[in-house]
């Protein structure tokens, strides 16, 4: 990380990375809760989370694993392919009561999809792109996902979560994937 650039000192795969584990933390706090309002909640923020960071990779970063990686053309597929599936259960988990028992079984779904994309990703794809794109290229990405971000933030700071910025911006429940990835992608286009 010591060569990195920029005022963070961080890059693009610093913070998908960092999303990551995230995603980790929110698939446990469900998984603790035994409130369905919080379990209701805290899914609806790991969907808010996911669509944003699925669709900042799209714009961003997976056109450069397509120009930069030997197998990119490939690589792209497979993840687009991933991200598809994970959309699939994420409408199928917004869709859900917490108190169904479908909704566990969905969001074990959803993590075993996610675990798989993410060993990907931070496996083959990332470490191959810093090998392959200069670090001071790499901080551009990265500046270009957070502002893509930006667009429609699941919380008003990252180190103060809570969810009502976000569902005042895009409302939570059904739609609620279709309608942050429209938003993401006209404010962006
Ligand atoms: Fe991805
Ligand atoms: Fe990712």
């Amino acid at each position: 990380m010591s060569t990195n650039e920029g005022t963070t000192g961080q890059d693009v795969i610093d913070v998908l990375t960092t999303d990551h584990r995230e995603f980790e933390e929110l698939v446990q706090q469900i998984t603790a809760s035994v409130d369905p309002a919080q379990r209701r909640e805290s899914a609806d923020q790991l969907i808010g989370e996911l669509v944003r960071h699925a669709v900042a990779e799209e714009m961003y970063v997976y056109p450069a694993i397509r120009e930069h990686l030997p197998n990119g053309e490939e690589a792209v597929e497979h993840d687009t392919q991933e991200h598809k599936q994970l959309e699939t259960l994420m409408k199928q988990l917004e869709a859900v009561d917490a108190q169904d028992p479908r909704f566990m079984e969905l969001l074990g779904e959803l993590h075993q999809v996610l675990a798989d994309h993410v060993r990907d990703e931070e496996g083959q794809q990332f470490p191959q792109l810093r090998a392959h794109i200069p670090a001071d290229e790499l901080v551009r990405i990265k500046d270009k996902v957070e502002t893509a971000k930006k667009l429609a933030p699941t919380r008003p700071h990252p180190s103060a979560p809570n969810a009502e910025l976000f569902h005042k911006l895009v409302g939570p429940g059904v739609g609620l994937v279709d309608r942050l990835r429209d938003k993401l992608t006209s404010r962006s286009n």
